[in-house]
């Protein structure tokens, strides 16, 4: 069965690469994948390196993410980088990571205003969300996963869901916290129908079944494989593993071998 929706398989670089190394990263990649219909490649690199990548970049191969924005369009917030000053640079921006959630205290109402910015700058939103190890033990799970989409998504209009993305993180996954373990499909099978049915409830059934899920959280290029199979799972969202070139193009190549056998 053809799945209309993309795969999408995102390097989030975090704070890791100097504009230069950045740029030969990109160079390297690009010799290596070839573009895809079904697909689409995305780097997040930090904010300083997006114009330079920008220029560099075929966008029909790969397209650029921003990692964080503020969510104002201009203004006195020193500091601060708007969506609206990057946005011929981006695609997509990734909003809510645990990272600044819980690093720097990012709250729900930043979140939304956030993907409400990328939203009114032709940006897409890949909105993250996931429980913490504590929420999970507590069996707070689902209420996690339900209050933060709901909060994320408060200010987003039926006519501009089909704009979003969804990404489930789980904290405890992701390979930057102590003790990290990867998720086991069943709980990200699990978590990514939640999601559809709170999407259907909100916005209908259409929507939710139109809607990019993306799993991440310590996923290898051994890995990849099993959590692209899960189905509803339309791509990872992928830390440590980016950052090696060898490691991201085999994860690549195993979605395009996924896709083709659908
Ligand atoms: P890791 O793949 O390093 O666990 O990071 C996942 C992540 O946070 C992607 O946004």
């Amino acid at each position: 069965m053809t799945s209309p929706r993309k795969t999408y398989i995102i390097a989030n670089w975090k704070m890791n690469f100097t504009p230069g190394q950045a740029s030969l990263y990109l160079q390297r990649l690009s010799n290596r994948v070839q573009a895809s219909r079904d697909i689409q490649v995305i780097l997040a690199p930090s904010t300083i390196s997006l114009q330079p990548l920008s220029l560099q970049i075929n966008r029909r191969q790969f397209k650029l993410a921003a990692q964080n924005f503020y969510w104002r369009d201009f203004g006195a917030f020193t500091g601060e980088t708007a969506i609206s000053q990057i946005r011929s640079f981006v695609d997509y921006a990734i909003v809510g990571h645990s990272e600044r959630r819980y690093i720097f205290n990012e709250s729900e109402k930043d979140i939304c205003e956030k993907v409400a910015a990328a939203i009114r700058n032709g940006v897409t939103p890949i909105l993250c969300i996931g429980e913490t190890a504590l929420e999970r033990k507590n069996g707070e799970t689902k209420s996690a996963i339900s209050a933060q989409l709901h909060e994320g998504l408060l200010n987003v209009s039926a006519e501009d869901i089909d704009k979003v993305i969804i990404a489930y993180e789980p904290v405890w996954a992701i390979s930057s916290n102590k003790n990290a373990k990867p998720a086991k499909p069943a709980d990200i099978a699990e978590a990514q129908e939640l999601i559809r049915k709170q999407i259907s409830r909100v916005y209908g059934k259409e929507t939710s079944e139109n809607i990019s899920i993306l799993y991440g959280g310590s996923v290898n290029a051994d890995t990849a494989a099993g959590y692209l199979e899960i189905p509803g799972i339309d791509g990872l969202l992928i830390g440590n593993a980016s950052l090696v070139g060898d490691s991201f193009c085999s994860i690549i190549e195993t979605a395009k071998g996924i896709r083709n056998e659908r």
